[in-house]
């Protein structure tokens, strides 16, 4: 889908205000913008799906999406909300990990789309980028792994409640 006048004056302060991307000269923010797709995507498509590989960043135009992560044995749990202006799938694109999280279209949703060639292009020839992405991936594991730690205290205490007949 090509890339109207308006959305390409939304584009610019939208990726300016993704945190890794704050030192992203006028010229590169400029050179991101033109590499990217728009891709609509239907309410309840899922858009990307944990553990699979990903080679996309998405910044959200328009629509909400759902970020859930599995959780417990069997369970997943929404970690949050996204609307316009926000972002996800850095993660994968910055780390070459797997997704994770699988992400879902509560509504019909509008997102730009930024291949990581792209954007590795960007990032090879910025240092003070590189270092801030460092920074934005060690905080997102911290959130991560305090997520699992609470998911697992949960499933201790449903486990005790049943166990012992008290609810949590
Ligand atoms: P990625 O792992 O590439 O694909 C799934 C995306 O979900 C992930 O990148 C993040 O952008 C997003 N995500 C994962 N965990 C959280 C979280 N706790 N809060 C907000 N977004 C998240």
């Amino acid at each position: 889908m090509a890339i109207s006048k308006e959305e390409a004056h939304w584009l610019y302060p939208a990726l300016k205000q993704i945190e890794f991307l704050t030192f992203c000269s006028l010229g590169e923010i400029e050179e991101l913008t033109q590499s990217l797709i728009k891709k609509h995507f239907k309410k309840g498509e899922t858009i990307v799906r944990e553990g699979d590989q990903g080679d996309y960043l998405f910044l959200l135009y328009s629509g909400e999406v759902s970020v859930r992560a599995k959780s417990g044995m069997f369970g997943t749990k929404e970690l949050t909300r996204l609307g316009p202006g926000s972002y996800f799938g850095e993660m994968a694109l910055i780390l070459h990990e797997p997704r994770t999280a699988t992400v879902s279209a509560v509504q019909d949703t509008d997102a730009f789309l930024l291949f990581s060639t792209d954007f590795r292009k960007v990032l090879e020839r910025n240092d003070a980028l590189a270092r801030s992405i460092e920074a934005h991936a060690a905080k997102r594991r911290q959130d991560r792994e305090l997520k699992r730690r609470e998911a697992a205290y949960d499933n201790s205490r449903t486990l005790l409640g049943r166990l012992f007949g008290k609810s949590k």
